[in-house]
């Protein structure tokens, strides 16, 4: 089978096309595994759990965004995706990606070599949101939580910051300063944490020019993420409670 890769040194770049033994049940991970041992071992790429956990070898295999470990060849070969350019509903044109297994880097990131990207972008909008609970609160003791609090939290709590959505989001790919869906729905996760204690801080935190109101609620981080987390659900869950809380303090 062939593999066409997007080879780059962050500045040119051009497609490389190798032979690969496609065995039963590999992954791209492991295709491309083989390409490195056997054919060009100057070809980078990121990974490290290799069992979709650590998020490291987010890439665009066959124009979708997708974790390289957990792609298998087979499932990839002559599929017909729809096409990352366009979005909306009714604005997005299937493409058949052909007999060649396309890989290409992570959009909306820098490149850094070949398969790497930039995830630097990625995490300074992360960082903005303040991804951890209660900022002064120093407390030796356990705070519990019921199970049914558990399960409001639980789906946001999965994320692994692969930066697959963020590839996928169509405001980020026009728009460097939008916070981006994998960092609303992390600020959303403590949000709704029983647990915490300023909802209105991060309230604040979100509701800002390049916050939730730059979203276009198409749903594509939703649609790509590997682990189901619904980063819009949070994105429109953030706008119903801003809302709300304006409202709340016009009666005040
Ligand atoms: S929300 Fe999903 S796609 Fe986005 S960084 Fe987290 S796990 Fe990856
Ligand atoms: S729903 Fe919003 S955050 Fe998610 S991909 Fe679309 S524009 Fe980006
Ligand atoms: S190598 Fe860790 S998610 Fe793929």
């Amino acid at each position: 089978m062939k593999f066409r890769i997007k080879r780059s040194d962050g500045e040119g770049s051009h497609f490389d096309v190798f032979d690969v033994k496609v065995k039963p049940y590999m992954s791209v991970l492991e295709a491309l595994f083989q390409i490195q041992d056997e054919q060009d071992s100057s070809l980078s790429f990121r990974y490290s759990c290799r069992g979709a956990v650590c998020g490291s070898c987010a890439m665009l295999i066959n124009k979708k965004q997708r974790l390289a470990c957990r792609t298998q060849v087979s499932e990839i070969a002559g599929e017909t995706v729809l096409s990352p350019g366009a979005f909306g509903a009714f604005a997005r044109p299937l493409i058949k990606t052909g007999e060649d297994i396309l890989v290409e880097p992570l959009p909306n990131l820098p490149v850094i070599k070949d398969l790497i990207v930039d995830w630097e972008p990625f995490f300074e909008h992360y960082r903005k949101i303040k991804p951890w609970l209660n900022d002064d609160e120093h407390s030796e003791k356990e705070k519990l939580m019921t199970q049914s609090d558990v399960r409001k939290v639980d789906s946001f709590a999965a994320c692994i910051l692969c930066c697959i959505c963020y590839g996928a989001c169509p405001v980020a790919a026009r728009d460097k300063d939008f916070l981006g869906p994998a960092a609303l729905a992390k600020a959303w996760r403590f949000y709704a944490d029983t647990r915490n204690k300023n909802a209105e801080e991060i309230l604040s935190r979100v509701d800002t020019v390049n916050g939730v109101w730059k979203c276009d609620e198409v749903y594509r981080c939703v649609e790509v993420c590997p682990k189901k987390v619904p980063p819009t659900n949070a994105i429109t869950g953030f706008m119903r409670r801003i809302i709300m809380h304006r409202i709340k303090m016009i009666f005040r």
